[in-house]
């Protein structure tokens, strides 16, 4: 028996498998954000350990037989976040999250710093780790002194669970301080931003087995004796675990809060003037690039708020694809990362006519987030990525609609999974059981069953071509605005 555990923003997912991948059963353990200011984000690390733990009672209770068979367990884990420990393994504070912009300023200084983006073959953004770490100097010293050790999310369970400070190569990716290239810590990168190689945990591929579970963490958890815990890894690279895509032209578009366009490589290719983020991949000898935009069911949110309409309300009356409409929507309602790596934009309606409602603008809204995710694909292609088999997943995908869309403005077909597991607790239980069966991942990480493939509909790309080279005219105005 395995288990994934997805360390989401919201909370822990957990997924028990057989050896085969037969699911067995899932928990879930929610999890608070805290905004003590605007723009940040924050989460105890110790919260995440109560949501695992609430969770992993409720699968004991429910397999009882199962859990005493476990083997291994795996991970998955939102990105970025900086986890702070002392020399005792003590955490200092709260963790800053991905998704938290304090260190925006501190983010442009490091990126200004050529040696960074060499080093690491990304753009420093806001939300990665160097510069939360950069201002933390800067805004608790005292704080930062006493730094030991500074781990991703993912990485605290696996110190939790073994006592190892111990990272893997794709959540490592997303701090800056990686030589993405050649897996392995980059000197001239934590030199630049101040910080001392003893600090970063040590580094390992996403499939290997970091320790055994402690036998006193064990008893307290009721789990059996001698349960080998493997490292995962980044939630992008874990879900394209969970999805089969790990070789050049496998990759997936996924409509969730933010919107990622992922294709996989089999060599290492990097274009950080385009805000494309390039990682290694959970998996060793991969990587993978994605473009992300940050608001992308987010933007359908905000509207299903400010109307009082739920989303499905504001679809639902959509019918069969039609040709572009007449509203455009930026999706930058959060600023964006790819292509523009701008945190100061913001986003805008153009094209509003007296007789426009609700409707007209939820079409404008998933429209705007089918272009935004057409400037990914364009920034992918444009560093010689190739996907000839996409994936849609996410929440968006509900609306036949929205892919159908998507399908048209991206030119390429999308194939929706059949019902089941795909996702990265699936992804964490695949690693889990490649590090402890010593299994090949290309053969344990397979594509799902495909429920459907939506072409794009020939008719239609035309007119929305030339609606995307219009949309585009919509960036370099709201720049000014902002
Ligand atoms: C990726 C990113 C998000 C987080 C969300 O760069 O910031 O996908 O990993 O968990």
């Amino acid at each position: 028996m395995f288990l994934g555990i997805d360390l989401g923003t919201s909370g822990a997912r957990l997924l028990l498998v057989d050896g085969a991948q037969r699911v067995i059963g899932a928990a879930e353990g929610a999890c608070e954000v805290a905004h003590p200011h605007p723009g940040w984000s924050e989460q105890a690390p110790q919260d995440w350990v109560a949501a695992i733990r609430a969770a992993l009672a409720q699968l004991k209770a429910a397999h009882p037989a199962e859990i005493a068979a476990l083997q291994g367990i795996g991970f998955s884990g939102q990105m970025h976040g900086a986890v702070l420990l002392d020399a005792a393994g003590e955490v200092l504070r709260p963790c800053i999250l991905w998704n938290d912009t304090r260190s925006h300023l501190e983010a442009a200084a490091l990126d200004a710093m050529p040696v960074m983006r060499e080093a690491s073959a990304n753009v420093v953004f806001p939300g990665f780790t160097a510069p939360k770490l950069a201002w933390l100097g800067t805004h608790e010293p005292e704080v930062f002194d006493r730094v030991a050790t500074v781990l991703l999310p993912k990485d605290y369970l696996l110190f939790w669970m073994t006592g190892r400070r111990v990272t893997d190569m794709s959540d490592a990716a997303g701090t800056s301080w990686l030589d993405v290239a050649a897996r392995r810590w980059s000197l001239t990168a934590l030199e630049a931003s101040g910080m001392r190689p003893g600090q970063m945990p040590d580094l390992v591929e996403g499939s290997e087995v970091v320790g055994t579970l402690r036998p006193d963490l064990a008893a307290d958890l009721g789990l059996p004796a001698g349960v080998q815990v493997v490292a995962g890894g980044a939630d992008n690279a874990v879900s394209a675990c969970g999805v089969g895509a790990l070789k050049a032209g496998q990759g997936f578009v996924s409509l969730g809060t933010s919107g990622v366009l992922l294709a996989a490589r089999d060599d290492f290719g990097a274009d950080p003037g385009s805000a494309v983020h390039s990682f290694c991949h959970a998996v060793p000898g991969r990587w993978y690039q994605m473009g992300v935009i940050l608001a992308a069911t987010d933007s359908l949110n905000w509207l299903s708020r400010i109307t009082g309409r739920s989303p499905a309300d504001l679809l639902g009356g959509l019918g069969a694809l039609e040709a572009p409409g007449r509203v455009r929507f930026a999706p930058y309602l959060s600023g964006e990362r790819t292509p523009h790596n701008d945190s100061a934009v913001r986003g805008g309606f153009a094209g509003l006519d007296i007789a426009h409602g609700p409707q007209d603008l939820a079409r404008a809204v998933i429209e705007g987030v089918s272009f935004a995710l057409r400037d990914c694909q364009q920034a992918l292609m444009a560093t010689g990525t190739a996907l000839d088999q996409c994936l849609a997943i996410g929440g968006g995908t509900r609306s036949r609609y929205w892919v159908e869309l998507l399908a048209s403005v991206l030119n390429q077909p999308l194939d929706l999974p059949a019902k089941g597991e795909f996702g990265a607790a699936l992804g964490a239980a695949r690693l889990a059981i490649c590090g402890v069966t010593g299994a090949d991942p290309d053969t344990v990480m397979t594509r799902p069953g495909i429920g459907e493939t939506v072409m794009p509909r020939p008719d239609l790309i035309p007119a929305y071509d030339d609606a995307y080279a219009a949309w585009r005219e919509l960036y370099p105005s709201l720049r000014v605005l902002k």
